[in-house]
């Protein structure tokens, strides 16, 4: 039980930075970020998702957390003294829900990075492009499926052994090294992947802008993609910033966060594009680019050697990214039931685990057996759609209307300026507010009603 003595706050200012960081850095920003922005064009929706990073971002970051610090408790209790009011409790337990639900499919993704990982370094990754693409066939269908199954289990428990540790030892430690990690193998990659011949072009899609290409579609692409990639409105960052300590600045975190965000997302467009371009690679391959596409990249662009230790460090990040991210989620679950249970971490941690990992494995099986899942889709796709369409925007909404109109402009106050340590000017505290009350649930609002009557 040592960990259960560790006391619930980050112990540095660069740990809380990193720790958050890490958990909005993971498979949507390597992963996702490449595949919606190859889908929408390039350059230009890479812009639009910068405005959105960064208005709708920043500012819903800043309501979580207002709401997490003011609480200094698990989601549950922070929400509920946020609102002076035992119905906004409700958010707390969708919180919890979300978390867990997010962590079963994500951990599905996640498990397919570590056999990548695997087969990356047993050299298995190279090759035809037949045998690279049959390759991930049989992970998904039934040959291989007890596989991908047990790696979604194996992920569940990593991120476990992790959470359970506590809050500085487990998670911030993790996260101070993991991050930095991981920003330096991408730059690395990034380096690799454009100096290779033909390269330009790939760069050439990603900087630079074609506006006539933009649709409505693109808007909703980029605001969701920033909405899932700064993990909002699942209680992560509320859980989060109850760690901050009293003299941390929620704006600069929130700006610092976002940047970092930006940063690693673009650095993934680095890596892939410039490699895909040049091996005559489409940059809308769709989902399966990293799992599919890279593999073959690799196998094309670089000599042998450099191909094998290239592949080994992409998925090796990648693993990084989705366990920062992982930790993240399961810390929601942990947090809420220890405190709320008045049991240790590991009690707590154990049941969310126990959770996780029967649902994940149901996800990693509805590949196969279709008829897990409802409404003709997978329990995969059921569950990625509930929490991004459904939770994610209920969550976000939420927390802005709460600061907005419903927390005293005091205690809000009280938590942006760190208790009078940090001033704001006039004028930025009015776009502030004028953000949170009106803007951003405006820009919700449409993403909600448009993802659930518009798209399938
Ligand atoms: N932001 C994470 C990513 O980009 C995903 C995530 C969503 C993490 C929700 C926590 C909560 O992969």
């Amino acid at each position: 039980m040592k960990a259960d003595i560790n006391k619930n706050f980050f112990a540095t200012q660069i740990g809380s930075i990193l720790a958050t960081a890490g958990s909005a850095v993971g498979l949507g920003n390597i992963w996702r970020f490449p595949t919606v922005t190859g889908q929408n064009g390039g350059a230009e929706f890479i812009l639009i998702y910068l405005f959105f990073n960064v208005f709708l971002g920043v500012t819903c970051m800043m309501t979580e957390f207002i709401v997490g610090r003011n609480g200094a408790s698990n989601p549950l209790r922070a929400y509920i003294k946020a609102g002076n009011n035992k119905s906004w409790g409700i958010m707390g337990i969708l919180a919890i829900l979300c978390g867990s639900l997010i962590l079963s499919f994500y951990s599905v993704v996640a498990g397919w990075c570590v056999y990548y990982l695997y087969l990356a370094i047993t050299g298995g990754v190279l090759g035809s492009f037949d045998h690279i693409q049959s390759t991930f066939s049989a992970l998904i269908g039934e040959k291989d499926i007890y596989i991908c199954c047990a790696i979604s289990v194996f992920f569940v428990i990593i991120t476990h052994v992790i959470v359970v540790q506590g809050v500085q030892k487990g998670i911030e430690r993790a996260a101070k090294y993991m991050v930095p990690m991981l920003i330096l193998l991408l730059i690395a990659l990034g380096v690799a992947s454009s100096s290779l011949p033909g390269a330009w072009r790939g760069l050439e899609f990603l900087f630079k802008p074609d506006f006539s290409k933009v649709t409505m579609h693109t808007f909703y692409e980029a605001m969701s993609m920033a909405f899932f990639s700064l993990s909002l409105g699942t209680a992560c960052l509320v859980t989060y910033a109850s760690y901050f300590r009293k003299d941390a600045n929620i704006g600069k975190f929130a700006l610092q966060i976002s940047i970092i965000d930006v940063v690693v997302a673009i650095l993934a467009g680095i890596t892939i594009f410039p490699a895909a371009f040049s091996v005559g690679v489409e940059p809308d391959a769709g989902p399966s680019l990293i799992f599919l596409t890279i593999p073959n990249v690799f196998t094309q662009a670089f000599s042998p050697t450099a191909g094998y230790y290239l592949s080994i460090l992409f998925y090796f990040l990648l693993v990084l990214a989705a366990l920062t991210s992982t930790i993240s989620m399961h810390e929601i679950g942990t947090s809420l039931l220890s405190q709320e249970m008045k049991t240790s971490r590991t009690v707590a941690g154990t049941l969310v685990t126990i959770f996780c990992c029967i649902m994940g494995t149901l996800c990693a099986l509805s590949f196969s057996h279709p008829n897990i899942g409802v409404m003709g889709s997978t329990l995969f796709d059921n569950l990625d759609s509930v929490t991004s369409k459904v939770f994610m925007p209920i969550g976000a909404f939420a927390t802005c209307m709460l600061v907005g109109w419903v927390m005293s402009r005091k205690t809000v106050m009280r938590q942006l300026t760190s208790n009078n340590r940090y001033a704001w000017s006039r004028p930025t505290l009015r776009t502030f507010f004028f953000l949170v009350k009106f803007v951003c649930p405006i820009l919700i609002g449409i993403i909600f009603v448009v993802n659930i009557f518009f798209t399938n």
